[in-house]
């Protein structure tokens, strides 16, 4: 069957990881994200501006038994204060939890400066995986201002590509895979 954008997000990131890596979840939620980076990964920082989140997380590595993660209580726009080594593979879930506080969601502006810190610290074939959710107030805006700003990424440097349902009615989520090309 055809791949679900989550489904490739996933794959396009697992193809470069490997025990040496380093890797941010910058969209912790209920870890399903760090869960998956951790079992790959030497490490994951991830990011959530929720206690919750932090909460739902720290039970869902214990279940699997996962101890090689930094849980950050900070906004992802923080990123570059705890992590600086090279990045091997990066996610982002846009948008806001499913089940908790709809009012708290991923903004343009702290979207924008994690993404161009993580362009920054990625090392030369590592990847950034964004998964754009915008059907709710606002993600308009936030889907634009990515958008616009990996149009604008050197492509002598990275590459950026977009994988999108186009027959699906309402807003489905859609991926944006970037790769970085040259140091
Ligand atoms: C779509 S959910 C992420 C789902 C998650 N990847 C999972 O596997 O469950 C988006 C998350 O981003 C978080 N968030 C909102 N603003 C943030 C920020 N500035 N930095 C980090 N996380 C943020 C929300 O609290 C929410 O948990």
């Amino acid at each position: 069957m055809i791949k679900r954008p989550i489904h490739l997000s996933h794959e396009f990131l697992e193809e470069v990881l490997d025990g040496e890596a380093i890797a941010v979840d910058a969209t912790m939620g209920n870890g399903n994200d760090t869960a998956f980076l951790a079992g790959l990964a030497k490490k994951v920082y991830a990011f959530d501006v929720q206690e919750q989140a932090v909460q739902k997380t720290t039970e869902r590595l214990a279940q699997f038994g996962l101890t090689n993660t930094e849980l950050i209580l900070a906004g992802h726009e923080t990123v570059g204060q705890y992590v600086t080594e090279p990045v091997r593979a990066a996610i982002f879930n846009l948008g806001y939890l499913p089940s908790t506080d709809k009012t708290v969601i991923t903004k343009p502006d702290t979207t924008l400066s994690a993404l161009s810190q993580l362009c920054d610290l990625l090392e030369v074939g590592g990847r950034i995986a964004i998964m754009i959710y915008y059907g709710h107030e606002g993600g308009d805006m936030e889907k634009d201002a990515v958008l616009g700003f990996v149009k604008e990424l050197d492509q002598t440097l990275y590459t950026a590509m977009l994988y999108q349902p186009l027959n699906q009615i309402n807003t489905p989520p859609f991926l944006v895979m970037i790769e970085r090309i040259k140091g």
